[in-house]
């Protein structure tokens, strides 16, 4: 029996090598004039930026460029970023780079149209106005925010890390250029790579999944899985990056419609406890959350482990759904990812506090066992 569902993917996706120089056409398409660029300081400064920026100019666009961000966005960069953006009035904006920077750049969109300050629209259905046209052009594959309808901010003055939940807020266009990754450190493409595997594997087994999703969440599985390792080991491997790409937006479109699950409930709060970016939180955390969930849905871990290319002929269920878990920790050992996160510095002294946030994370709603705050401190112990 399928449950009743919706799907919902507003996003036009382009594809393709080079497809970044398409950004000053798609823009003018939309009818835009003047562009706000929004990406973070370290990608204003490589060429390719600057080679992209200019084929925006060659449209006879305008454009400012906000550059400001470091690391993840803040409510403090936002608010920064929305003078700017209000003193410019520019009717787009252009989000350049990883997940952080595309966050950033879907809560200045909103900003745009909707008055007043940033924590009034940050929760679920708050935004009013529909925003400024988005195009976004990830950099990185992992987020997978080039298609989702939630923009992460940190709220330093409550100890959180909050988000703009919105319909509205999903980009127009995102254009993706699997070029984009030759330029990254490995250890970039393992950490995001892992996040995006975990946004397929959360969607795959969520409540929340559908028909439609399954197939995006198993499809992006399958591409990240085979080619993460590959890519890291080369960057310029065209092939492998063209397909982690595809499998990071494969994987936002499924979670946009089925919502993540208890990995990244437990990860927004190691990151926000202990400053460790969102990747590699998630990373250090995912055998552990799926080893709790297996039980859950066993056949779905069963039908994970073939899509991470594991032989489960002959075995029983039990044993062939814990396969999913094996190919995940050889694919994290294989790509250099922290085992434990004691190898992070991290310490138990706030396991109670930050369980307690994640249970009551909107992440865990979808996860597919139902856990106690204590099960979830003690996740965190065996990842330690
Ligand atoms: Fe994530």
């Amino acid at each position: 029996m399928v449950n009743d569902f919706s799907f919902f993917l507003p996003t036009r996706i382009m594809f393709g090598l080079n497809m970044a120089e398409k950004v000053g056409e798609e823009a003018l398409e939309m009818g835009l004039s003047k562009i706000l660029v929004v990406t973070d300081e370290g990608f204003s400064r490589v060429p390719m930026f600057e080679k992209i920026v200019g084929r925006i100019s060659d449209t006879g666009i305008s454009y400012r460029i906000f550059n400001k961000l470091k690391g993840e966005p803040d409510i403090e960069i936002v608010e920064e970023g929305a003078a700017f953006l209000r003193e410019a009035e520019t009717d787009g904006i252009v989000g350049f780079g990883g997940g952080s920077s595309m966050d950033l750049a879907k809560a200045l969109s909103v900003l745009g149209t909707n008055k007043g300050t940033v924590d009034e629209y940050m929760g679920v259905d708050l935004v009013r106005e529909p925003p400024l046209p988005l195009i976004v052009m990830p950099t990185t594959a992992g987020s997978g925010s080039e298609v989702t309808r939630v923009a992460v901010l940190t709220d330093h003055k409550k100890n959180y890390k909050g988000a703009i939940v919105s319909n509205l807020i999903p980009p127009k266009a995102a254009i993706l250029d699997p070029g984009f990754l030759a330029t990254l450190p490995p250890r970039v493409i393992a950490e995001t790579g892992i996040d995006a595997l975990s946004h397929a594997i959360e969607a795959f087994y969520s409540l929340g999944s559908n028909p439609i999703s399954d197939i995006l969440a198993k499809d992006a599985i399958r591409r990240i899985s085979s080619n993460l390792r590959a890519l890291v080991a080369n960057p310029q491997n065209v092939t492998a990056a063209g397909n982690v790409v595809l499998g990071s937006m494969l994987a936002g479109a499924a979670f946009l419609n089925t919502g993540v699950g208890n990995v990244h409930a437990l990860a927004h709060s190691l990151g926000t406890y202990h400053h460790i970016s969102h990747a590699l939180s998630v990373a250090v955390l995912l055998p552990y959350v799926m080893e709790h969930n297996v039980n859950a849905c066993m056949d779905r871990f069963a039908e994970m482990a073939v899509a991470m290319g594991a032989n489960i002929e002959g075995l029983p269920l039990r044993e062939a759904a814990r396969k999913a878990v094996d190919e995940v920790r050889y694919l994290l050992a294989d790509v250099g990812m922290p085992e434990k996160m004691s190898e992070l510095q991290v310490t138990d002294a706030h396991f109670k506090e930050m369980a307690a946030d994640a249970a009551e994370s909107p992440p865990s709603l979808s996860n597919p066992r139902r856990c106690t705050v204590e099960e979830l401190v003690e996740v965190y112990r065996k990842a330690l």
